[in-house]
């Protein structure tokens, strides 16, 4: 396998809030980026040793330091607003919507926290989109780890960070672990993933479908987070693909 190198992604926080509890704290924000770097790295606590081709992947976050004028920043942004859900069509990424414009898409990951509404607890946007929407959406009860704090706005079962590592998973062209369609024979592209018929929920460990077991303790699987622990190598590098020179997040 070809050396990795290590990525760090810039990524700057949008937080829009309709009342105090959907204004999370610098805390609970900060709680988010250290799981995505437990979980990226492979050092989190939950990690299982049952499937041998789960990998460090080499990628890594941190918050903006300086933000697009040079000025420097904590990579948090806070905006109030009356609306109280926003729905999953990008109106939260656009000033003219009551939302907040993406700092420059080409170099910073934007991650908007906001009430997403319908009972979705993130959505992404996959590489070759449009710029102006690049990016994910995280609501805030899912954003964070109560791992990490005692006194954040979070929901379990999603209350360990595991819905923004799936969506960045996305976001660095990662499909779903069975394949975005159901039943077998459709595939995430990813060899070192079992083929599995559809997503698995709640915490099956042992699972099987399409004549294996499923890697339900994939993050880009639908478990609960305290049963998600792992990338494979497979999924490493198709993420370090897109964001090689050549590939579409090369400048990230
Ligand atoms: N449902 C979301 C999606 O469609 C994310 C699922 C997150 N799962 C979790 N255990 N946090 O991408
Ligand atoms: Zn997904
Ligand atoms: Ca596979």
């Amino acid at each position: 396998r070809m050396e990795q190198k290590l990525i760090t992604i810039p990524v700057v926080v949008h937080i829009i809030y309709s009342n105090d509890l959907e204004n999370i704290s610098d805390d609970q924000v900060q709680s988010q980026i250290d799981v995505l770097n437990e979980d990226f790295r492979k050092t989190n606590p939950y990690v299982t040793d049952k499937w041998p081709q789960a990998a460090d992947t080499k990628i890594q976050f941190r918050l903006a330091s300086v933000d697009p004028n040079g000025n420097s920043t904590k990579g948090i942004t806070r905006k109030s607003t009356t609306k109280e859900s926003w729905g999953a069509q990008d109106q939260m990424k656009d000033s003219k919507s009551g939302g907040v414009d993406p700092w420059n898409t080409a170099e910073y990951l934007n991650i908007w926290v906001c009430n997403i509404g319908n009972g979705i607890l993130g959505y992404a946007q996959y590489p070759g989109g449009k710029p102006s929407t690049d990016g994910v959406v995280i609501n805030p009860k899912y954003f964070g780890s109560s791992d990490k704090g005692s006194n954040f706005y979070l929901s379990a079962p999603f209350d360990k960070g595991r819905t923004t590592t799936h969506e960045i998973g996305h976001f660095l062209n990662l499909r779903h672990i069975w394949g975005n369609s159901r039943g077998c024979g459709t595939d995430d592209l990813v060899s070192d993933t079992p083929e599995s018929n559809g997503p698995n929920y709640g915490c099956q460990h042992g699972t099987v479908s399409c004549g294996s077991e499923d890697m339900i303790e994939n993050f880009m699987d639908y478990s609960d987070d305290t049963c998600m622990s792992i990338f494979t190598s497979g999924q490493s590098a198709r993420m370090h693909a897109i964001l090689m020179e050549g590939g579409f997040r090369h400048e990230l």
